[in-house]
């Protein structure tokens, strides 16, 4: 067997990789899917079939773990790793995974974003429920010198409580140690890529409200950037799952969102998220900044209650 890595045809980001069994990866195989992983921004690997221990294993050669193989699913799971019935769309886990429909990238909700996301597919459905990526790096670097000298210098507070208001009228409880804990991180929106340098947007479905521009102006930027960079079909990747298959990307410099599907048919992913070093982090809550996100937030979530009644959770 030889590892074979193949660029995604027509893409500028994205590749395959064949010949290799992550199971029982050696260290040189480990550096080249690193090295392979920061130049393409994600990769696929096909036809793996990993158990939770071996998503564990793989993604902790990248990092702590913000966590190890959880399933994202539509199912419950039973106590001997069986998975059960489909569950309610009408429950906040399923309200959270169609959240997720919209592009994204992970845990920039928490002081430290995420680094790198894994998923392994383990039951899918006939059609949908694909995962799309969009290259934030491809986006930055396509803008016009002007809209790049513009957003250099601009942040916008995240919340996972925003996102889910914003896009499908969903107000959780707010509760500490839950992602809906009422803290909003203040992250520039020009991120530069710790290990490879490269810059690139850094915003999705979680980015809100920034600093120095009033509500509608800051929508209007931020939905802006992120229609642009998913505008290019050589910039968007969609992966149709087959069982088995494994893909793993950098939360650094990508989008990615989950595409709809039939939600009475079973789909069962397993999650597993590596978390950011110090170049993701914003601040702990105990900061002094973290007061104005606080604020920023509850006077968001205020007016989106206004303007989302009738909507689809309201
Ligand atoms: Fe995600």
């Amino acid at each position: 067997m030889e590892l074979k890595i193949s660029p995604i045809a027509h893409k500028e980001f994205g590749a395959v990789v064949r010949g290799i069994n992550l199971k029982t990866l050696t260290d040189q195989q480990f550096s080249e899917i690193r090295s392979a992983f920061l130049q393409f921004g994600f990769l696929v690997f096909p036809g793996q079939f990993l158990t939770d221990q071996e998503n564990i294993r793989f993604g902790s050669r990248f990092g702590k773990l913000e966590f190890g193989a959880l399933p994202i699913a539509n199912q419950t799971k039973h106590e001997d790793g069986s998975y059960g019935e489909v569950i309610s769309i009408k429950t906040q886990r399923m309200r959270t995974n169609i959240g997720n429909e919209a592009w994204h990238t992970d845990s920039t909700y928490w002081p430290l974003s995420s680094k790198c996301a894994m998923l392994s597919a383990v039951t899918v459905p006939d059609q949908g429920g694909e995962t799309e990526l969009a290259d934030m790096r491809a986006g930055y670097a396509a803008l016009d010198s002007e809209t790049q000298q513009r957003v250099a210098t601009l942040s916008a507070y995240h919340s996972t409580q925003f996102s889910q208001a914003n896009d499908i009228a969903d107000f959780p409880e707010q509760k500490q140690g839950t992602i809906y804990h009422g803290e909003a991180y203040l992250r520039p929106l020009v991120k530069v890529h710790p290990e490879t340098g490269i810059k690139s947007l850094f915003l999705g479905r979680h980015a809100f409200a920034i600093p120095g521009l009033d509500r509608q102006e800051s929508r209007a930027l931020l939905n802006s950037l992120v229609e642009f960079v998913v505008s290019q079909p050589s910039r968007v990747y969609t992966h149709e799952w087959q069982e088995g298959d494994t893909l793993f990307w950098d939360n650094r410099v990508l989008l990615h969102r989950a595409r709809p599907y039939d939600y009475s048919k079973p789909r069962t992913m397993i999650a597993t998220r590596v978390a950011g070093d110090l170049s993701e982090l914003a601040y702990y809550p105990e900061d002094s900044r973290a007061e104005a996100g606080r604020q920023a937030l509850a006077t968001e979530l205020a007016l989106l209650r206004q303007e989302t009644q009738g909507k689809m959770f309201a």
